[in-house]
């Protein structure tokens, strides 16, 4: 075996530093197939809500699926749908799956995941479902996170999210005092020209960092928006608040042996020489 320099290989190297730089990275998700059976999935849960049959074209049927669903019954199919696939016992372990690698090379291989994954369906010009920019941490959210947000088909434009790369967020972060009282539109009219409309193609994964300045608009793209969105952290960071807590909105899914036999044990007593 040749002598290391470096502790990381160079591909965990080349993402951390992108990461670093933007606050986020793009990339094909580690296990298509998976992915496919996953959309698939949820594909089949909608049609039996809506009491139609499962069609050929998956990708069609997804982006012009304004022409099966009014706006006045989106939410309901989207909450059903959330529940069900939720309730699935692969439906968690897939979506990890899907960004797996790059989950391992930023945030560690021994992590927490948000103990649901949220769906957003946006139709066509629904004014419903907008995110004005913000940063997670606002909320109470741990800043010691990615979110993982995975497309089931291709978005651009207005049709996916926005983000304030890193140097732009920490620029505005410098100076945020000047916010105060004039609210977040404010905020979005100043930096509108360097927001980044992340391009991600169904068969990608986004993994970004919710301390960045991020949201989404009004969908004037024909095609509806269909992605998902999880949140995940390294087991042994620091939490914020009750409501956020582990156990409960985060649960452990890849502990390793050595914490469990730290955890389980007990330093005997009752002996002496
Ligand atoms: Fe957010």
């Amino acid at each position: 075996m040749a002598l290391q320099t470096s502790f990381f290989a160079q591909d965990e190297q080349d993402i951390a530093t992108e990461f670093l730089e933007q606050g986020y990275v793009i990339r094909p998700v580690d296990d298509k197939e998976g992915l496919d059976a996953l959309r698939l999935g949820i594909v089949e849960i909608a049609c039996e809500h809506l009491g139609i049959d499962v069609p050929n074209d998956i990708d069609h049927f997804l982006n012009n699926f304004q022409d099966h669903v009014s706006i006045e019954n989106l939410n309901d199919l989207r909450l059903n749908t959330y529940r069900k696939m939720n309730a699935k016992e692969w439906f968690r372990p897939t979506y990890y799956a899907a960004g797996k690698s790059k989950l391992a090379a930023l945030v560690g291989n021994e992590l927490a995941m948000q103990n649901r994954v949220n769906l957003s369906i946006q139709l066509p010009d629904d004014d419903s479902s907008l995110l004005p920019i913000h940063a997670d941490s606002f909320g109470g959210e741990t800043p010691y996170q990615v979110v993982q947000w995975l497309p089931l088909v291709d978005c651009y434009k207005t049709k996916t999210m926005f983000i304030l790369p890193r140097p732009v967020t920490e620029r505005v972060y410098a100076d945020f005092k000047k916010y105060e009282g004039q609210g977040l539109d404010a905020l979005f009219e100043d930096v509108k020209d360097e927001l980044v409309w992340l391009d991600v193609p169904y068969g990608s994964v986004l993994i970004f960092s919710p301390n960045n300045l991020h949201g989404g608009v009004i969908n004037v793209e024909r095609e509806t928006r269909w992605s998902m969105n999880c949140r995940f952290t390294g087991l042994f960071t620091p939490y914020r608040g009750a409501e956020k807590k582990l156990g409960s909105y985060y649960l452990p899914i890849t502990t390793r042996a050595v914490t469990k036999t730290g955890m389980q044990y007990r330093e005997p007593s009752g002996f002496q020489e």
